[in-house]
């Protein structure tokens, strides 16, 4: 075994063939991989370290000028420190920053989000109000400038900065040229964001720079992740926002969620409102599965509209946020904004809450990561 490779354990390798039997796994000649469409094999997966995110193959730099051949090499770099493969992804960056977004830590924001989602959401009773536009950016981008303290004057520079990371993070990098200018665009103004010193109250820098200034984590560790929770907290919470308030009551025959909590409808909102579409994983280990041998580096495509739909998962739970090693450090940031944009809504006449479905144009900017 080579020492990229990782074991499976003959329950999961017996829980992937029964899966295979259900038609929860089938292989999709399309995406040259395996579809996985059932909760509790696709949770399995995301929670062994016999499943890794995809590396990608080695481009062949020799061709390029030296100039865009480094450039590559650096995305490449910033890109791998966030898919390594577990249990290597537990190491300090992920714990950084999982603990800068953590709810303790960014709870700080609550009431005033609310005011502010207040103020923007006021708007909506006026003509020509986009819910993107008026609504989601601008929401995203005060939370994201205040965690990060980033000159409010500055965030919409940095914002379209981050759109273009969306290549970089993607699966399978068709782009890796495009990939390593987006990191190189915003590198320097990372950089400078982590040496500044912090304007006070911003928790997510202020995390990120103790660990840091302890060593704990290196600069290009904190440079990548840094890039990766822009794209989060930026574009994929933007629609996120829009997605779900265009789509706000529960479709008929499923259970309402009139008198659940604000948390609780969240979840909710978060499992029927698929933002990734899916999470790639690939096999560590060679796999014997419909009877054929199925080497190590197999793509696995976890469907995450079907997943959240099974019947058969617990009630309440969803994958959207992914799960095991490399589970979502955002989703309280994400989760956040939903309520404070819900406690808004909650008091409308239900005419005015379905209006803002009218309000919701077509999404421009990137894809989420
Ligand atoms: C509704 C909004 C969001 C959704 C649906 C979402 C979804 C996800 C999913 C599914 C993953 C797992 C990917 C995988 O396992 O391959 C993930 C990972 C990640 N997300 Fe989010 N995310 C959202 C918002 C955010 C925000 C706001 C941030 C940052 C502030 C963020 C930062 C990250 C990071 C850093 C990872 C990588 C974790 C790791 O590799 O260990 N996300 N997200």
């Amino acid at each position: 075994m080579r020492p990229e490779e990782a074991p499976i354990s003959s329950k999961l390798e017996a829980a992937l063939q029964a899966a295979l039997a259900a038609g929860e796994i089938a292989y999709d000649r399309e995406a040259d991989g395996w579809r996985v469409t059932g909760f509790r094999i696709a949770r399995a997966i995301l929670g062994d370290d016999a499943f890794r995110k995809p590396d990608f193959a080695p481009l062949a730099l020799d061709a390029l000028p030296p100039a865009l051949a480094a450039a590559v090499r650096r995305g490449e770099t910033l890109q791998r420190l966030w898919t390594v493969p577990p249990p290597e992804a537990a190491w300090p960056v992920r714990r950084t920053f999982a603990a800068a977004f953590a709810p303790r830590r960014i709870g700080y924001l609550r009431e005033a989000m609310g005011a502010e989602a207040e103020r923007l959401l006021a708007g909506a009773e006026g003509d020509g109000f986009d819910l993107d536009r008026d609504f989601a950016q601008p929401l995203t981008e005060w939370a994201i400038a205040r965690l990060y303290g980033i000159d409010p004057a500055e965030i919409g520079r940095v914002a379209q900065m981050s759109g273009p990371l969306a290549t970089a993070f993607s699966f399978g990098v068709r782009d890796r040229i495009g990939a390593a200018m987006a990191m190189a665009t915003i590198e320097p103004v990372l950089t400078a964001l982590l040496r500044a010193p912090s304007r006070g109250g911003a928790a997510a820098l202020e995390t990120v720079q103790a660990a840091m200034a302890s060593g704990e984590i290196s600069a290009d560790e904190a440079l990548s992740w840094m890039a990766l929770s822009l794209l989060g907290g930026l574009q994929t919470n933007r629609r996120f926002l829009v997605q779900w308030l265009s789509r706000p009551a529960p479709p008929e025959g499923e259970t309402g969620n009139s008198d659940a909590s604000w948390l609780q409808t969240a979840a909710e909102l978060a499992r029927r409102n698929v933002v990734v579409d899916s999470i790639a994983r690939q096999s560590r280990c060679p796999l014997a599965l419909d009877a054929a041998a199925i080497p190590a580096g197999a793509t696995f495509l976890l469907d995450l509209e079907r997943i959240n739909h099974d019947p058969a998962r617990a009630e309440g739970s969803h994958l959207s946020f992914g799960h095991g090693a490399h589970m979502c450090i955002g989703r309280h940031l994400a989760m956040m904004q939903i309520e404070s944009a819900g406690r808004v809504v909650a008091g409308w006449p239900a005419a005015r809450r379905a209006s803002l479905a009218l309000a919701a144009g077509p999404m421009s900017g990137a894809a989420p990561h």
